[in-house]
């Protein structure tokens, strides 16, 4: 399934391989990776190519979808959003990223809204969860901003460069969602 979405400013696409040099130079940046739960950081030469190879397979195959945030005004590709799927629970994990220079703009909040409205809407899912470091309160005020709820704080639940963190987990119930 190949799918676009577009926003008020935003044009939420899948990556293709002519993206790669601007995944591998933003998700390179040591902002933007250090309060990520997966960015290798330095950011290897060729991961983006195979990140990119390995999330359209994930999408054919119905575990996950990751879309390039673009700003619909220029085409620049600022981020990445994606939907990873435990189909079992019909129930999926938001993450999301942006370049350094594009933050601040609210542009995480208006491509999370859209990726919110899709998985309940168009994957039927029955409920979505992000997790945020309890240090990185942008994102935990974007899945809030998004409709999501708090539910927990999980003290110390993962290691980050040698260094355990709090996790913030948030969430919403197609029940909740389609009860606003
Ligand atoms: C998290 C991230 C995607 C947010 O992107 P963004 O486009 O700047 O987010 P938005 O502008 O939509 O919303 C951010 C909100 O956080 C708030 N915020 C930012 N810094 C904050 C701080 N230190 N304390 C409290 N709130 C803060 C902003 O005020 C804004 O809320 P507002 O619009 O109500 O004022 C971006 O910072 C990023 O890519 N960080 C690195 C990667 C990362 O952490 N990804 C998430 C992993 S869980």
């Amino acid at each position: 399934m190949s799918i676009a979405m577009q926003t008020e400013r935003l044009l939420l696409r899948p990556f293709e391989q002519r993206d790669a040099a601007t995944v591998q130079s933003l998700a390179g940046q040591i902002e933007v990776a250090q309060t990520t739960l997966a960015l290798p950081h330095p950011y290897p030469d060729g991961a983006a190519e195979a990140w990119i190879d390995f999330r359209k397979d994930a999408a054919n195959k119905g575990h996950g979808y990751t879309f390039a945030i673009v700003d619909a005004a220029n085409q620049q590709v600022m981020g990445c959003i994606s939907l990873n799927i435990s189909a079992e629970h019909r129930r999926a994990e938001i993450g999301y990223w942006l370049g350094k220079q594009y933050w601040g703009q609210g542009f995480a909040t208006e491509a999370t809204k859209r990726i919110v409205r899709f998985g309940f809407e168009a994957l039927q899912l029955n409920r979505l969860i992000g997790a945020a470091m309890t240090k990185n309160p942008a994102s935990c005020a974007v899945l809030l901003k998004a409709g999501l709820k708090h539910e927990g704080t999980f003290k110390q639940h993962i290691r980050k460069w040698d260094q355990f963190e709090d996790l913030d987990y948030f969430g919403l119930t197609k029940d909740m969602y389609f009860s606003n």
